[in-house]
């Protein structure tokens, strides 16, 4: 994290200097004051008194610009630092694999990224200002008391040991509940996304109470967490103050004997050392301030470093040139078994190739693997065992930006943005052409749905396709893949909510227009794929058989079930 800080090396150093020129005029203030009683209002000088006066009010105007400059420079800094930090937080957490956004969550991303970098930033803000403020305060405040009298310093020689035993007490109680607050604010974050992503289903299943007590519960948690910290904080102050009330008494004390046995302390000596004492047992309590900040930014940027620091699981190849072939894809003898259930293989030796050009389907009954294993080619996961290969080159070999490149994929839920159809469209060729993208929602038969809307390709998608039909919504994701330049078009039963009719049209246009590209297409229903080039029967995550449908009916026996199945169902197989 210190790289983050370095960069601001200059305001880091600037502001604490002027910080240092304001604490001092804040310390030469008491030792005027003490001039003005003894030399100006016990002697009646009045002439002295409007002078030091005078004095007075220019160090107090001085302090006050040193004090904004100081400000101006710890802001910058910090909220630059800030800045950064969070972006590169962000960059970070869009490079993560599938299974460490997983494993951290997406709500505990979220605080990190917001609540967790704002409280490393304080601390960067309370470091350059506050700690060096509070150190010359203190140092400077023990020199000045020690100017008016020794014994005064001695009396705050007493005092300090027990102030600092109460601040060491009360932080290490506290510091580790700092972490368990963030924590606690993850799960409420947590609980926050999950219920409104998915307000629907807890509106249709009524379950606003229930899903209000979740939330009630994490808050119960997080709000006695905290409270928890600040009781223990909130002995603190009192605690400290007592002991710089005892100094106090003390310094009257000792101040009162000696200038009444005429010793060489004086009543204006007292009065300034009744303020440096309590100006250096206010720098400890901002330095038990800043100790605080800082366990809890402690807590916050083990977190960040967490996320900073978590390796790069699926790493760039060098391959960045472009390949001789365009769009094969081969598979050979891969198994795979997910993150952290390594025992537990989903997809099982499983070899084949598709030829650029060729369109390759893949049926099978759900959870046999047929997603799994269309996320290995563009390596959303690696595979466990075995090659995939792209054009003839093992995918790990190439950058993970020319293989991603290569391949447009329509996921098996179709996640689209908050903003018009036309830049959801877009979104894979920024450059592109009013007629591609209307092109591309042609093939996708899009382009009718859309242009019988108000606002036509500038009608605004809300959050997550909300305001689209499941099939509308599939049809924009495919007409927005096929407008990326690519040489393989990866469809994950991406037409399921479409009608037959729409469905085989579909299939026909994307296999005139882009007859070159390589197509594999995971699909439930027979009628989808029965005139593909080849289909792969997958069951439970081996290949049962692969051929043509003519060729699976006489051979496959779970190809012959499904195609009976659908038959009995009603459905139209043609
Ligand atoms: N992110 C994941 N982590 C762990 N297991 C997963 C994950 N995604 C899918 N699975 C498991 O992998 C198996 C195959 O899933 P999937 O490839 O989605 O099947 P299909 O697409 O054929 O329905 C299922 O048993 C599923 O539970
Ligand atoms: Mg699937």
């Amino acid at each position: 994290m210190l790289k983050y800080i370095k960069k601001y090396w200059i305001l880091c150093l600037l502001a604490p200097l002027f910080m240092v020129g304001e604490v001092a005029m804040d310390l030469i203030q008491p030792d005027m004051m003490a001039d003005i009683v003894d030399k100006g209002v016990l002697l009646s000088n009045f002439s002295l008194i409007v002078t030091v006066g005078i004095r007075m009010i220019l160090t107090v105007i001085i302090g006050g610009i040193f004090g904004i400059l100081c400000g101006v420079f710890a802001n910058l800094a910090a909220q630059g630092f800030g800045n950064d930090l969070r972006k590169d937080l962000f960059s970070k957490i869009m490079n993560l694999s599938f299974e460490q956004t997983d494993k951290i969550s997406t709500g505990s991303l979220v605080t990190r990224l917001t609540n967790d970098v704002t409280q490393v930033q304080n601390m960067v803000m309370m470091l350059v200002r506050g700690f060096v403020r509070n150190t010359v305060m203190f140092a400077g405040g023990i020199f000045m008391l020690y100017r008016q009298s020794p014994k005064f310093a001695l009396i705050a020689a007493c005092g300090l040991p027990l102030v600092a035993i109460i601040v060491t007490f009360f932080l290490k109680k506290t510091a580790p509940l700092f972490a368990v607050v963030q924590r606690k604010l993850d799960g409420i974050n947590h609980i926050m996304q999950e219920t409104v992503a998915g307000a629907r289903v807890v509106k249709a299943y009524v379950k606003e109470e229930y899903e209000l007590g979740r939330f009630d519960n994490a808050n119960d948690e997080l709000c006695t967490e905290n409270l928890r910290v600040q009781t223990l904080l909130a002995f603190m102050s009192p605690c400290m103050n007592i002991v710089l009330n005892l100094c106090v008494v003390a310094v009257i004390i000792v101040g009162g004997y000696t200038v009444k046995t005429g010793g060489s302390i004086t009543p204006g000596n007292t009065m300034a050392a009744i303020t440096y004492l309590a100006q250096i047992l206010h720098g400890i309590m901002f330095m038990a301030n800043i100790f605080q900040t800082f366990s809890r930014a402690k807590a916050s940027a083990d977190r960040i470093n967490e996320v900073l620091h978590c390796p790069d699981i699926i790493t760039d190849g060098k391959m960045k040139d472009k390949t001789e072939q365009n769009g094969s894809v081969e598979f050979r003898n891969v198994s795979f078994a997910y993150p952290g259930s390594e025992d537990h293989k989903i997809l099982e030796n499983i070899s084949f190739s598709v030829h650029q050009g060729e369109t390759l389907a893949i049926i099978g009954a759900t959870g046999s693997g047929k997603s799994s294993l269309v996320h290995l080619i563009p390596r959303f996961y690696d595979v466990t065992d075995g090659e995939v290969l792209v054009d003839g080159i093992n995918v790990k070999d190439y950058t993970l930006e020319s293989l991603r490149e290569k391949i447009a994929i329509v996921l098996q839920k179709a996640e689209l943005y908050s903003r018009s159809i036309e830049e959801n469209i877009r979104w894979s060729k920024k450059d592109a052409e009013p007629e591609e993208i209307k092109k591309a929602a042609q093939i996708a038969r899009a382009d009718d749905f859309i242009c019988s809307k108000s606002y036509g390709y500038y009608t605004p998608v809300t959050e997550r396709g909300n305001s689209l039909s499941g099939g509308q919504k599939q049809r924009i994701s495919i007409a927005r893949a096929i407008l990326k330049e690519h040489e393989i078009l990866i469809m994950d039963d991406s037409t399921s909510a479409l009608d037959l009719k729409t469905e085989a049209d579909l299939y026909q246009s994307l296999g005139e227009e882009h007859p070159n590209v390589t197509k594999i297409i995971i699909a439930q229903r027979i009628s989808s794929i029965r005139r593909a080039d080849r289909i792969l029967v997958l069951d439970n995550g081996t290949v049962s058989a692969i051929g043509t449908h003519a060729e699976l009916l006489e051979q496959s026996e779970i190809y012959r079930d499904i195609y009976n199945s659908q038959l009995k169902e009603g459905g139209n197989t043609k």
